[in-house]
């Protein structure tokens, strides 16, 4: 079973619309997946309650996970692999803590988000600095980049995040399919398939998928801070 978590100090950058669009596509894509939400907050347990409302086709079984069950966290997972589950999603409210450390460290891919902002690209590799001391895995994930018109914003940013790490493919767009599809409890897959945003979220599993199989983003992200080191 692969354990991927969504991590990054500042809120809004995507973690929970991701983990649940994400959760979607890999189910979609064969896999049997577990979410789990460890953001008091719970945005993603409601998704999962308005998941079964909606009766979709399917399954993901979605999960609040409360911080005190952490520091079973292995013995969490292999019981996961044990009934069948072939991936964990987690979301968090934050890379700040124990809790989200002890996730990142059980994790096979921590996932970044950040918006094309200098001040998220800022929080992001301050969080990225603090998952790489785990030696984790670890790849930001450039969401809501502008999609209606050509930005440098989107392109520097991307820059930035590869000079510090790798950077997952492909970029995501500020697109309302997003939001109406987590305000529906569905993945944008379901909610519109043919759409851009799908795309984009069956690019991006994809991605990940070649990166569990390859082992590339902890090579890459060992070179790269290594080069930044000796810098
Ligand atoms: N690609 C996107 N396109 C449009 N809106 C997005 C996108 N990603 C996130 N959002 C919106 O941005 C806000 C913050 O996203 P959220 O997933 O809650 O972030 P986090 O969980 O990191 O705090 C939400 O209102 C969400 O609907
Ligand atoms: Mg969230």
């Amino acid at each position: 079973m692969r354990a991927i978590v969504f991590l990054t100090q500042k809120g809004g950058t995507g973690k929970t619309t991701l983990a649940a669009s994400l959760a979607v596509a890999a189910a979609q894509a064969g896999e049997r997946v577990i979410a789990l939400d460890l953001d008091p907050q719970a945005s993603l347990a409601r998704w999962g309650q308005r998941r079964m409302a909606a009766q979709v086709a399917t399954p993901i079984m979605v999960e609040p996970l409360e911080r005190d069950r952490l520091q079973r966290l292995p013995a969490i997972l292999q019981g996961l692999a044990g009934a069948g589950f072939t991936v964990a999603l987690f979301d968090t409210a934050g890379a700040d803590g124990a809790a989200v450390r002890l996730v990142a460290e059980a994790a096979n891919l921590c996932l970044l988000p950040s918006r094309p902002t200098r001040l998220d690209v800022e929080a992001t590799a301050a969080t990225f600095r603090a998952v790489f001391l785990a030696k984790r895995r670890a790849a930001f994930v450039l969401n809501q980049c502008p999609a209606t018109y050509r930005s440098s914003r989107a392109s520097h940013a991307a820059k930035d995040l590869t000079d510090l790490g790798i950077l997952a493919e492909p970029l995501l767009s500020a697109r309302m399919d997003y939001q109406d599809a987590i305000a529906a409890g569905l993945g944008v897959t379901e909610y519109a398939g043919q759409g851009r945003a799908a795309a984009e979220i069956r690019a991006l599993w994809n991605w990940i998928q070649a990166q569990l199989a390859g082992g590339k983003a902890e090579r890459h992200t060992d070179q790269r801070s290594a080069r930044q080191a000796a810098a």
